[in-house]
């Protein structure tokens, strides 16, 4: 009996996903559509899912370019590839992931599951960072960021930087390394470096040599460093949305038990990678300010860092910091 009810509830379903396919309907009405399914679904940002998914079946990247379409109809192909693209949704696979491309400031960026979706927050650091430059006397020149992921930091700071700026943007992660590498082609910049690398618990980078490739990475030291590495503390992983749990590289965004595993080799980085007088940047969850400092107090002598300054993001939140030596 309760097999029966199962099929009839999962039949009715499916019967109200496919009757706006049989009969014709525009692109507003897909959107109200998908939006209401979404609603029903308890998809988050239902809206947002739907514009983004029926502009990428119309070929368009943003919902305002669909806006002005919406009275055209949906051929029998696109409103079926739109109800696949729906069905990955409904499953709780990120927009990114099911349109294959985000953007992040002023760039458009090639995504694939499992590597790191670049979140808006982290466009508040390279602010900081071009800020920082700016003012700087003389200009940094050279940097490395550790957890490149999509490229989006590394991207955003060549393309944006009035002064020349060369990178070496590392990941342990093969996947992230791929992409990032394709992100970086795509928009033709040749002062990015990908590489396949990663930052060892003693704060030493380890590379990794695919098909007994030639080392990559130089020996030199930094102007500046700059991550947004994995820092959430490990308890808070299992309150994370599905949509991250599911989909995403969960070594991404785990920093071991207090979420600052990766941020003390970062800092212990510096000391063979970043040049005297030069800086790091961290993206960082609220509660690590004050670890960062006792951290840099009890490593004084050893690593000579000092917290510069402790950034907020526009929801009031302790997020980035800025570290000299
Ligand atoms: C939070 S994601 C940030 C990705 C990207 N920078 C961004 O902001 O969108 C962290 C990235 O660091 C990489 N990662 C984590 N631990 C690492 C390590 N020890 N060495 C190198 N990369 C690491 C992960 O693979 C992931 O791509």
């Amino acid at each position: 009996m309760r097999l029966l009810v199962h099929f009839l509830i999962a039949s009715n379903f499916r019967r109200f996903l496919c009757v706006q396919a049989e009969t014709k309907f525009t692109v507003k009405d897909a959107i109200l559509h998908w939006e209401k399914v979404f609603k029903k679904q308890n998809i988050p940002e239902p809206e947002n899912s739907a514009g983004y998914l029926v502009a990428h079946v119309l070929g368009e990247t943003r919902i305002v370019d669909i806006l002005v379409r919406e009275n055209e109809i949906l051929s029998k192909k696109e409103k079926e590839k739109l109800e696949k693209l729906c069905e990955c949704r409904l499953a709780r696979m990120p927009v990114q992931y099911i349109i294959k491309q985000w953007d992040f400031r002023y760039l458009n960026l090639l995504m694939a599951p499992p590597v790191f979706i670049p979140r808006p927050e982290t466009e508040e650091l390279i602010n900081i960072i071009l800020k920082y430059i700016k003012k700087s006397k003389p200009k940094p020149t050279g940097f490395l960021e550790v957890g490149c992921g999509t490229g989006a930091i590394s991207l955003s700071l060549v393309t944006e930087c009035k002064s020349k700026l060369y990178g070496i943007a590392i990941d342990k992660s093969y996947l992230a390394v791929k992409l990032a590498s394709m992100n970086v082609a795509a928009y033709k910049i040749d002062t990015i470096k990908v590489a396949f690398a990663e930052l060892t618990e003693d704060g030493n980078l380890t590379e990794v040599h695919l098909n007994g490739s030639k080392p990559f990475m130089p020996d030199d030291k930094f102007d500046f460093i700059v991550s947004n590495p994995p820092y959430i503390p490990r308890k808070k992983l299992r309150d994370l949305q599905p949509e991250i749990k599911l989909f995403e590289d969960l070594r991404a965004v785990d920093g071991g038990d207090d979420g600052m595993d990766v941020i003390k080799s970062l800092m212990k980085l510096t000391e063979s990678r970043l040049s005297e007088g030069g800086s790091l940047f961290m993206e960082i969850d609220p509660s690590h300010p004050k670890l960062i400092e006792k951290w840099i107090d009890e490593n004084y002598d050893r690593y000579k860092l000092k917290l510069k300054k402790v950034y907020k993001d526009i929801f009031d939140k302790k997020r980035f910091v800025h570290i000299i030596k």
